[in-house]
């Protein structure tokens, strides 16, 4: 490796993908704990809406595989949610973890004895009609974190609308524009970053270069593997998420 992409290494940001989430339940508080310990720089959550307009911190639009429940994620209450258990099924160790609250979470990064990020991907925001959006630069809004000025939260997604929808009530924040199969238009002020997955970027590195030649930083998900580590240091890619925070914050300091 070169001197600068070994300086490039050294200032890699590492985000936790649902906490730490290979040895933990993903987005409960003890993946976010255990995250925290092991040196990330940020913790990224999805968030949905509860059918009473809860934000909790869920992935799928259903619970059956993260918990001992059944449903979709908008049509039950806090309250229902709370009742299930969403440890178990990552092992016995696990069992009686909670769907945790995006307010939760805010507040165990912002309890932190050094600066924790959080990096909030918006699930789904069409179908809940820009709620979602309005729900969390509320939440943020209640911490003063929505203009972006202390620089913890960042907000993500898959959906051009979303992040469109979040510049116009929090023109502060920055945005991630997430993508999955192919390079879509995107630029300032709706996303100043994008965010490939680790399959695009293997199959095509050279986005990565033309990606930062439209000004935009750079970051990869889900990164977990040493080789892809060592690939998107080549690359020159800013932020890599990972579900292994320990091991990746490690393998980048040997490099
Ligand atoms: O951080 C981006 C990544 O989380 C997007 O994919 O399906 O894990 O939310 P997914
Ligand atoms: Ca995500």
């Amino acid at each position: 490796m070169t001197h600068t992409q070994l300086r490039t290494a050294r200032a890699v940001r590492v985000v936790a993908h649902r906490g730490a989430s290979h040895e933990h339940p993903e987005h409960t508080l003890a993946a976010y704990r255990q995250a925290v310990a092991d040196g990330a720089d940020a913790l990224e959550c999805d968030v949905r809406l509860t059918a009473d307009h809860r934000l909790v911190c869920v992935h799928d639009r259903r619970v059956e595989r993260t918990s001992d429940g059944r449903g979709v994620v908008s049509e039950m209450t806090y309250e229902e949610l709370s009742a299930l258990d969403f440890g178990g099924w990552k092992g016995e160790a696990h069992r009686g973890a909670q769907v945790l609250l995006f307010e939760d979470l805010l507040k165990e990064a912002l309890a932190a004895d050094r600066p924790v990020g959080l990096a909030v991907e918006t699930k789904h925001p069409t179908r809940a009609g820009g709620r979602l959006e309005a729900e969390l630069v509320r939440v943020l809004k209640d911490h003063g974190l929505a203009d972006g000025r202390a620089g913890l939260v960042e907000v993500m997604s898959f959906s051009r609308n979303a992040l469109i929808r979040l510049n116009r009530l929090a023109p502060g924040l920055p945005a991630v524009y997430l993508i999955e199969r192919r390079l879509r238009p995107v630029r300032p002020p709706f996303a100043g970053h994008a965010g490939p997955g680790i399959d695009l970027v293997r199959k095509d590195p050279g986005l990565v270069g033309r990606l930062k030649a439209k000004g935009l930083r750079v970051r990869v998900w889900t990164v977990d593997e040493p080789e892809d580590v060592e690939l998107c240091v080549r690359l020159g890619v800013d932020t890599l998420i990972t579900n292994r925070p320990r091991e990746v914050r490690e393998y980048l300091g040997s490099l």
